[in-house]
C-alpha cells in the first residue's frame, strides 16, 4: 500500500478487534530459538518485521509454520553452524530493530553470533551501546567487523547488572541472555513496560525462573532446561491508543476488543483529563467523545508506567484539535517531531521549540491535504488527522505505517472511516 485516501470528518462509530502486540511477539519469538521442541505462539499479527523474524529463524535452521495469526516454531534443526556462518539474510536483520533480540538468544544458544547491525530509523539513531555494555557484564566479548558485530563468549556467568537507562530493548536482550548463564543475573534500572513482563512470562512458561518482571529489579536463575510452551500475544497497546486517537480526534464512540486496558493507564489519565469517557467492559475498551475535547497543559512521554512515546505523534492531531494549549516534551526519541509541518499543513498550529519541546495551539479544524508518512507512528498520526480534517487527505508513503497495523484501512473502516488504500 503507497498511498491511503480518507474523507474525513465522518463521526466514528463501530467495534473493531485489537491486533496482537508487534513489540510483544518479536522478543518472544526470538526467546523460542532457547526452547526445546515446537513452540506455539498465538495471536501474531501480520507484519512484516514478523515475517522478517520468521526468515531469520528459519535461516538459523529452526522450521516455522503459521496457520492465520498462529506460528510454530521448532527448534530441533537449528544448528550452531548457521548462527556463525552469517547466513542470516541481512536484509532481515538490517531492516528492522528487533534483529538485535538475537544477539542475547543466540549468545546463550550457541555462544557465539555474527550479526550486522540492526536497522536505526527517522525517529532516533538508536544506539545499542547499553545493550553491549550489559552483555560484556556477562562475560560477553565483542569485535567490530566490516558486516557488523562479532560476539562470543567462553560461557555466559551471571552478573548485577545496573542500566543506565531503562532500555526496553536492551533489558529484553538481556533477559534472553540471562536465562542461559551460569548463576544469578539482577538487572536494576530495567525496564518495565508490558513487553517485558510478556518476554518474562514466556521465558517462565518455558521454565526459566525469573522473578520482578515489570518492576525496576528483575532477577533471574539461570540455566533452567527450556522446554516449548504454547503462548498467546496479548493485544497491541499502541494500536488500541491509535483507534482511541482517531476517536478523540474526531468525535463519536468505539469499542476496542481486546485492547490491554491495564497497560493503558496513562493513556487513559490523558483522555480522561481531556473530557473523553473511557469505560472498560466485558466486550473492550468504549470510548465516548462527544465535546470538544480540552487540551491537557502539558504532555510528557517518559519509561513506562508513564506516558508512551509512541502515542506522542498520535496524540498530536488530538490535540490540534482541542480547545486550549499544550506543551508536548518528548523525553526518550530525540526526533520524533517531524509531522508537525504536514499537520501544520492541515491548519494545525504547532510550534517545535526544539528538539524536546512543541507547543500545540488548539485550532477548530483541519483541512484536508496531502502529506507524507515518514516513519510507523507518525504516518499514523498522519491518518488520524486525515479522519477528522474536512475533505480529502492523501497520506503518501503508508508502507511505514504497514510496519505496525496489519491493515489501518480495514479496522478504521470498521469505525465508520471512510478511507481506502491503494
Ligand atoms: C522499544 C519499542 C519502541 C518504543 C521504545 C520505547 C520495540 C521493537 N520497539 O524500542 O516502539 O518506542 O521501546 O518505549 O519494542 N538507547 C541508547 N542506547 C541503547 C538503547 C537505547 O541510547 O543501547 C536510547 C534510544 O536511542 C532511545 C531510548 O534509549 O532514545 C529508548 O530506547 P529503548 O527503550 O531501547 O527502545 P527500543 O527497545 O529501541
Amino acid at each position: 500500500m503507497d498511498s491511503v485516501y480518507i474523507r474525513g470528518g465522518i463521526v466514528l462509530q463501530g467495534q473493531v478487534s485489537i491486533q496482537g502486540s508487534k513489540n510483544a511477539v518479536l522478543p518472544v519469538l526470538a526467546a523460542t530459538l532457547l526452547a526445546e521442541g515446537t513452540s506455539v505462539i498465538e495471536n501474531c499479527p501480520r507484519l512484516a518485521d514478523v515475517y522478517h523474524m520468521q526468515t531469520l529463524l528459519q535461516s538459523l535452521g529452526c522450521s516455522v509454520t503459521r496457520d492465520k495469526n498462529m506460528l510454530r516454531v521448532n527448534t530441533e534443526g537449528m544448528s550452531r553452524l548457521k548462527a556463525l556462518s552469517g547466513d542470516m539474510p541481512k536484509e532481515a536483520v538490517e531492516s528492522m530493530r528487533s534483529s538485535i533480540f538475537l544477539l542475547g538468544a543466540l549468545l546463550n544458544k550457541t555462544g557465539e553470533v555474527e550479526l550486522a547491525y540492526p536497522g536505526g530509523c527517522v525517529i532516533g539513531e538508536r544506539p545499542i551501546d547499553i545493550h553491549i555494555e550489559a552483555l560484556k557484564q556477562l562475560h560477553v566479548s565483542f569485535e567490530e567487523k566490516s558486516y557488523g558485530l562479532h560476539a562470543y563468549t567462553e560461557g555466559l556467568k551471571g552478573a548485577d547488572i545496573t542500566l543506565p537507562f531503562p532500555s526496553v530493548g536492551a533489558t529484553e536482550n538481556l533477559l534472553l541472555a540471562a536465562v542461559g548463564a551460569d548463576g544469578t543475573t539482577i538487572i536494576r534500572g530495567a525496564a518495565r513496560e508490558p513487553e517485558i513482563v510478556t518476554l518474562c512470562r514466556f521465558l517462565s512458561a518455558c521454565g526459566a525462573d525469573i522473578t520482578g518482571g515489570g518492576s525496576s529489579t528483575i532477577i533471574i536463575q539461570g540455566r533452567k532446561k527450556l522446554c516449548a510452551a504454547d503462548f498467546a500475544i496479548p493485544g497491541d497497546r499502541i494500536v488500541a491508543g491509535t483507534y482511541l486517537c482517531a476517536c478523540l480526534a474526531v468525535g463519536g464512540e468505539v469499542l476496542l476488543m481486546e485492547a490491554p486496558t491495564e497497560q493503558m493507564q496513562a493513556i487513559k489519565k490523558v483522555a480522561e483529563t481531556m473530557g473523553a469517557v473511557w469505560q472498560e467492559t466485558d466486550k473492550g475498551l468504549y470510548i465516548q467523545r462527544r465535546e470538544r475535547l480540552k487540551a491537557p497543559k502539558q504532555l510528557i512521554t517518559a519509561p513506562f508506567p508513564g506516558f508512551p512515546t509512541d502515542m506522542q505523534s498520535l496524540f498530536l492531531p488530538v490535540l490540534a484539535l482541542a480547545e486550549g494549549n499544550c506543551t508536548v516534551v518528548e523525553n526518550i526519541f530525540e526526533n520524533r517531531f517531524h509531522i508537525i509541518p504536514d499537520l501544520n499543513a492541515m491548519g494545525a498550529k504547532i510550534e517545535q521549540m526544539d528538539a524536546k519541546n512543541a507547543r500545540v495551539e488548539g485550532v477548530e479544524q483541519l483541512t484536508g491535504c496531502r502529506v507524507q508518512a515518514k516513519e510507523l507512528r507518525g504516518g499514523a498520526a498522519l491518518v488520524i488527522a486525515g479522519a477528522a480534517a474536512k475533505g480529502e487527505t492523501i497520506v503518501d508513503g503508508c508502507g511505514y505505517i504497514e510496519r505496525g497495523y496489519e491493515n489501518i484501512c480495514r479496522d478504521l473502516r470498521e469505525l465508520g472511516v471512510r478511507i481506502y488504500g491503494v
